[in-house]
């Protein structure tokens, strides 16, 4: 009997994720799939190469997805203060989680609409958003960052009428780019 009841418990937890992934899928256009190990490492250089010197750094991932990014580049740059923005609650609570898990302190992860974050502040901001979504976001991204802030983009390009200072080969096989813009 007992054995039947984890068993049901057990299922009901994958529906509810599965539940969960689609239906924010479906409503933001983007699935929670998460950047490469290379690519994390790419964008940490990049960051490392390119902020602004002598001042401490605001990272922001809008849609940082279940975080790893985001607990990456805080550990590598301790003064940093890095933020992931997240609207989908499995993902959100995972990063929440793992910060917790970490003890990272300098991060913070926000349950927010990213196209309602006031991204003026920030030195870097790291985005691995599909093409409809990253493009919608451009105007407010163009009228909020500050100049020589940077946007990394991980596998793809703003519009063109963003010019990038750099396109990085970072994953050959995939043929994946991570591209460099600087406000
Ligand atoms: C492809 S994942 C990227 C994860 C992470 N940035 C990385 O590079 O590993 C994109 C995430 O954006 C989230 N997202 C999409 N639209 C959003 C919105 N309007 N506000 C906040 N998060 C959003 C999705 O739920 C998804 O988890």
């Amino acid at each position: 009997m007992v054995i039947y009841l984890v068993a049901l418990l057990v299922l009901t937890i994958i529906i509810l994720f599965m539940l969960n992934f689609e239906y924010y899928r479906h409503k933001l256009g983007v699935s929670t799939s998460h950047s490469s190990d290379s690519m994390r490492q790419a964008i940490l250089d990049e960051i490392l190469d390119s902020a602004p010197q002598n001042t401490k750094l605001k990272i922001v991932d809008p849609g940082c997805g279940s975080g790893d990014l985001v607990l990456k580049i805080a550990k590598s740059i301790p003064d940093a203060t890095v933020v992931g923005l997240e609207l989908s609650p499995i993902p959100f609570w995972q990063a929440v989680l793992k910060k917790k898990i970490s003890g990272q302190k300098n991060t913070i992860f926000l349950r927010e609409n990213f196209f309602e974050y006031d991204f003026s502040d920030a030195q870097v901001i790291v985005t691995f958003l599909p093409i409809p979504v990253l493009h919608k976001l451009a105007p407010k991204l163009k009228s909020d960052m500050k100049s020589g802030a940077l946007l990394l983009s991980n596998a793809f390009q703003m519009p063109e009428d963003w010019i990038s200072y750099k396109q990085e080969m970072v994953q050959p096989i995939l043929k994946r780019y991570l591209y460099c813009y600087k406000a």
